[in-house]
C-alpha cells in the first residue's frame, strides 16, 4: 500500500487527481474507471475535471461504473448515485453517459440486476482504476461490517452508522434508505488499482483500521491489504492515528525522489 499524506483535503483531491489520472491515461482511451459517490472524492473528481478542460486527460471514450446505489429512490431524486455521478462525474469529466453505469436500485428483481452489473463489470474488460471512501465503521462501498471478504454485488442492509452519516443529504434519517445496492468486496478487489480518499478527523479511526489492519470483516476496507495495488491519499487529521505515519511520509519521499513518482 502507498500511504500518502498530506497537510489538507484540498491536496488530498490534487494528490488523488494526480495519482488517478496518471493510472487512467496508463489504461488508453478506453479506460475503466470505478467510481464513489459521498464528500471524499469531490476534490479528486474536481482534479480530474480541471485536468480535462485543460485537454490534459480525456474521458470521452472511457466507461464508468459506480460503487452502490440505494435502493428505492425514484427516478431523478437528487440523491440517488444516479443523479450524484451525474453531477459530479459524467458531466464534469465529459464522459459518454451511455458509458456510465450505476447499479439499478429500482429493479423489481434486484438479485438479477446485482449479476447483471457484474456482467457489465466483466464484459468491459474490468475496472482499471477504483475510487473508494471509507465510512466512519470502516466500509467501502456499502459493504458493512460482516461482509464476507469475498462479496459480489448484492443488497445490503444499512446501518445506523452509515444512515446517520448519510442523513446530512436527506432531509431527515427516516428518508435514508435502509437497502443499498454495493459491489462486493471481492469485486473491489477485482479492480487493477484502488484508490482510497479520506480527510478529517472523523475518519481517523476507519483509516488506521483499513491501512494498518487487522484484515477482517469488522472492518470492511482493511480487505485493501489483500490488493498489491493501492494507493491510500489521506489528510493529517484521517492520518492521525496511523502508527507508522512517519515512514509512510518517508517511502513517498523515497518513491518520488528514486522513481519519480
Ligand atoms: C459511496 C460509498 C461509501 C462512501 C463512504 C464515505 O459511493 O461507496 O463507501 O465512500 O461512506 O462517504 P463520505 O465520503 O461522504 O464520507
Amino acid at each position: 500500500m502507498d500511504v500518502v499524506i498530506v497537510p489538507t483535503p484540498a491536496e488530498v483531491g490534487e494528490r488523488a487527481a494526480e495519482v488517478t489520472a496518471r493510472l487512467l491515461r496508463a489504461a488508453g482511451s478506453e479506460a475503466v474507471l470505478g467510481v464513489a459517490t459521498g464528500s471524499s472524492p469531490l476534490g479528486l473528481y474536481a482534479g480530474l475535471a480541471e485536468r480535462v478542460r485543460a485537454g490534459e486527460l480525456d474521458l470521452s471514450r472511457a466507461s464508468a461504473f459506480a460503487l452502490d446505489e440505494y435502493v428505492g429512490l425514484p427516478d431523478g431524486h437528487p440523491e440517488s448515485y444516479r443523479e450524484v455521478v451525474r453531477r459530479t462525474v459524467t458531466e464534469p469529466l465529459g464522459m459518454d453517459p451511455a458509458r456510465v453505469h450505476v447499479p439499478d436500485g429500482q429493479a423489481a428483481d434486484l438479485d438479477a440486476a446485482c449479476v447483471r452489473y457484474e456482467r457489465a463489470i466483466a464484459e468491459s474488460g474490468g475496472v482499471d482504476v477504483q475510487i473508494v471512501g471509507v465510512g466512519v465503521n470502516g466500509h467501502i462501498g456499502f459493504n458493512e461490517p460482516a461482509t464476507s471478504l469475498a462479496s459480489r454485488t448484492r443488497v445490503e442492509l444499512l446501518t445506523d452508522d452509515t444512515r446517520r452519516a448519510n442523513s446530512r443529504f436527506f432531509a431527515s434519517i427516516d428518508e435514508v434508505p435502509r437497502r443499498a445496492v454495493t459491489q462486493g468486496l471481492g469485486t473491489i478487489l477485482d479492480a487493477r488499482h484502488v484508490v482510497l480518499v479520506a480527510t478529517g478527523s472523523a475518519k481517523a479511526d476507519a483509516v488506521t483500521a483499513v491501512v494498518e489492519g487487522p484484515v477482517g470483516a469488522r472492518r470492511p476496507g482493511s480487505v485493501l491489504q489483500l490488493h498489491p495495488e493501492v494507493t491510500v491519499v489521506v489528510d493529517e487529521e484521517a492520518a492521525a492515528g496511523l502508527e507508522l505515519a512517519d515512514y509512510y511520509c518517508q517511502m513517498t519521499d523515497a518513491r518520488e525522489a528514486l522513481l519519480g513518482d
